[in-house]
């Protein structure tokens, strides 16, 4: 098998250039003021003025800026080149300032000083980390005393289902507990404009029960504050979902209704 993050960057950096031009992402939106974040996450953020945020996984820097427009310090981590030249370029020029650097998750202890009151992953994050336990480390490392970790995502259960299937009732495909080996996908479509074609199509992924992120994180010495489940995510992971006025993706009202996403904060004691 090839190096699987050297796969997935390379799908990371092809599909910067797409999702910059696409409507979900919204760009004249967001130049303007009026693209900020989801109500799941802001819902759960509070007050960040004059906080010092990582943005970890922070593609090209969108939601970081919008951090930063709340009046947070922030800085943005990504594998991606091309997503972190597109989150400098973005900060120029709407005059929003933000640091963002280059690198893999699992290094950013060696690539970014200092600590945190805020660790902020959203969206389509730790499927794309083999190592659960040591993500929570990288994460604990840059928590302050008092520091908290905000993590809101795909849910676990819902990523093991068949991802294909029109269905009302959705069968379990990929399985819910967690493999060393990725799951491999092959797929040239991207979820962010129905047209485009990605060259490179293949990406490894892995999915985290929620019970391992937990234990993990309190392994880690966090501890949990909250942890809750929607009935709702950003993007459309079943063919039969539909998109709210909240730019929310639910199942039909009809279907049985299952855990889509959740939203998870660990605060470092002190
Ligand atoms: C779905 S995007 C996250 C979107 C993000 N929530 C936002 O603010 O737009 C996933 C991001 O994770 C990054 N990524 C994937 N694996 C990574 C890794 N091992 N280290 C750093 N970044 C990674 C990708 O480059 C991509 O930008």
């Amino acid at each position: 098998m090839s190096d699987p993050i050297a796969v997935n960057q390379a799908r990371w950096d092809e599909v910067v250039g797409v999702h910059l031009a696409s409507n979900m992402y919204d760009m004249a939106a967001f130049k303007a003021g009026a693209r900020g974040l989801h109500s799941i996450e802001a819902e759960e953020l509070g007050d960040i003025s004059g906080q010092d945020v990582l943005h970890l996984q922070c593609h090209f820097g969108m939601d970081s800026l919008a951090l930063a427009r709340m009046g947070a310090r922030v800085t943005g981590l990504d594998f991606s080149g091309e997503a972190i030249k597109a989150a400098r370029a973005l900060s120029a020029d709407i005059d929003v300032p933000a640091t963002f650097v280059q690198g893999d998750v699992y290094a950013a202890p060696d690539l970014i000083a200092g600590k945190f009151d805020l660790v902020f992953v959203t969206w389509g994050t730790i499927c794309w980390l083999p190592d659960i336990e040591r993500w929570a480390r990288v994460i604990a490392h840059f928590l302050r005393p008092g520091g908290r970790l905000l993590l809101a995502d795909a849910h676990p259960f819902a990523l093991s289902l068949d991802d294909e299937s029109d269905a009302d009732i959705l069968q379990p495909r990929y399985g819910y507990f967690h493999k060393p080996e990725p799951l491999i996908f092959d797929d040239p479509s991207d979820y962010s404009d129905d047209k485009a074609v990605i060259k490179n199509s293949k990406t490894y992924e892995w999915i985290h029960p929620i019970g391992e992120i937990v234990t993990a994180l309190a392994d880690a010495e966090l501890g949990i504050r909250s942890l809750k489940e929607y009935d709702a995510l950003p993007w459309r992971l079943f063919p039969n979902m539909t998109e709210g006025e909240d730019r929310l993706w639910r199942l039909p009202a009809g279907a049985p209704q299952i855990p889509l996403s959740f939203s998870l904060i660990t605060v470092k004691p002190g």
